[in-house]
């Protein structure tokens, strides 16, 4: 089957121009000058006036994932047909590894759990909540063998996934050996606890308490003490939905200095504040609470994650996609905020929101494409293949129209969460076609795709890196 995109301006990450995609079968065959004659092909896709431009990958989701006494809402199902309405053509999910859990068989449950039943592209990164001598010859082999070459540790959730510092150098010793990236949650998760538990104890048990008793000083902290970690393993580290300046501050020291340092941030620390959402009235802010928390308006976290997009010192938006129902699940802590199941549903919203920040004068078309698809392809192993418009590439092609809107809310999302925590954002843009390997998954308002046609990417190693 041969595809023709015509009239649009592709844009990658090298900026915007004018090119016809020819797409046979799963793969960009070749682009091609306007106007330029003698190309056929079965099916012609009408993209004059629109944006041309690479699927989104959002590297940071969790579908299905066993947390705060349940499982976010989102099934893999749900999950990447949702993104998929979003112009998100690959995401990586998180394996959960627990203290005494075997990590292969942790990866075969997560096998089980998404296959044939994706609707786009996937791939795996691995959380290690249980480093021991088995965990760390486990990152050798889904290194080598697995296609996951990336693995999550948390300074925070003392109890659940947390690590100490010599667990955390441990594995990064490791990853220096076999090229892995480590993702870090970085919050001093024991500080933490102590300052929770005192808010509780109090009767200071809203949810807004759940920002006031996560300092945007401790993720600083945590990020400054990641880096030195990192230093002395001689490995590189990723932070993961960095939301505060200090750890930002951090995090640009070390990129100015030299260092394999990276970050993400998310939609929600772009947009979102504790004193508008997470301080809502009565329990309503339990939507918004996520780990780390939405920071103040009062200080000076957005401008500075905005500008940090601008300048690289964050290299990826992603969305920390951990939706949970207020029904049944953000209510098990009413009357006690460190109850509340951790995470907030945004996968959706991703390309739209951030593409507002290029009408928004924020960032221009190419960041919104490098920070969106190509840098998460390349930092995670996935380049050539996927994040670009490019002959050889994977046709996961997304047709965004500049002239649509997008009013965002309940009603019209596909995420299985019976809130939105964008209720009444408006967007100057709108997704109009997707392509996932080829296939038509999105067009004229409806979706096209199947449970099922998403397949695993095996991933290399970091492109950045090597
Ligand atoms: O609140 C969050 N971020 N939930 C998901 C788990 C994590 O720490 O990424
Ligand atoms: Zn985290
Ligand atoms: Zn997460």
């Amino acid at each position: 089957m041969r595809t023709l995109i015509t009239g649009g301006t592709v844009v990658n990450a090298t900026g915007p121009s004018t090119m016809d995609v020819l797409v046979e079968d799963e793969t960009i065959a070749a682009l091609y000058a306007p106007g330029f004659e003698g190309v056929t092909a079965d099916r012609t896709i009408d993209a004059t006036g629109k944006y041309v431009i690479p699927g989104g990958i959002d590297v940071h989701t969790h579908m299905e994932m066993p947390f705060g006494g349940t499982f976010s809402s989102d099934t893999f199902e749900t999950g990447t047909t949702a993104a998929a309405w979003g112009g998100v053509t690959t995401i990586v999910d998180f394996v959960v590894q627990r203290t005494g859990e075997v990590v292969q068989e942790a990866l075969a449950q997560w096998h089980t759990k998404a296959g044939g039943h994706c609707a786009i592209d996937y791939g795996f990164h691995m959380i290690l909540g249980g480093v021991d001598e088995d965990a760390l010859k486990a990152m050798d082999q889904l290194v080598d063998h697995e296609g996951i070459t990336s693995f999550k540790m948390f300074m925070a959730y003392p109890g659940v996934f947390y690590s100490d510092d010599g667990q955390i150098l441990r594995a990064m010793q490791r990853a220096a050996n076999n090229g892995a990236l480590i993702m870090m949650h970085a919050e001093n998760g024991i500080a933490i606890d102590v300052l929770a538990a005192q808010a509780v104890a109090r009767g200071d048990t809203d949810p807004i308490w759940h920002g006031r008793t996560r300092p945007s000083a401790l993720e600083g902290e945590a990020t400054n003490r990641a880096i030195v970690l990192a230093g002395v393993a001689g490995a590189p580290v990723y932070f993961v939905h960095m939301s505060a300046s200090e750890a930002l501050a951090a995090v640009a020291a070390a990129r100015d200095s030299g260092k394999n340092v990276f970050a993400e941030t998310c939609p929600q620390y772009l947009y979102l504040t504790l004193e508008d959402q997470l301080g809502a009235p009565g329990f309503e802010g339990a939507k918004w609470v996520a780990s780390p928390p939405l920071r103040s308006k009062h200080e000076h976290h957005l401008p500075d994650l905005w500008k940090g997009l601008r300048t690289d010192d964050l290299a990826v938006v992603s969305t920390d996609h951990c939706p949970f129902c207020m029904k049944d699940q953000k209510e098990l802590g009413i009357g006690d905020f460190t109850k509340i199941p951790n995470g907030i549903g945004t996968l959706e919203h991703r390309m739209n929101l951030i593409y507002q920040g290029v009408v928004d004068g924020k960032l221009s078309l190419a960041r919104w494409v490098e920070t969106c698809s190509t840098t998460p392809a390349r930092l995670f192993g996935m380049y050539p293949r996927k994040g670009v418009i490019a002959p050889g590439s994977d046709a996961d092609i997304v047709v965004y129209d500049p002239n649509g809107h997008s009013s965002l809310g309940l009603a019209a999302q596909h995420m299985n969460l019976d809130y939105s925590a964008w209720e009444g954002f408006e967007i100057d843009g709108a997704v109009d076609t997707v392509l996932s390997r080829g296939s038509v998954v999105v067009s004229d308002g409806a979706f096209r795709g199947r449970a099922g046609h998403g397949r695993f990417v095996r991933r290399g190693l970091s492109d950045l890196l090597h």
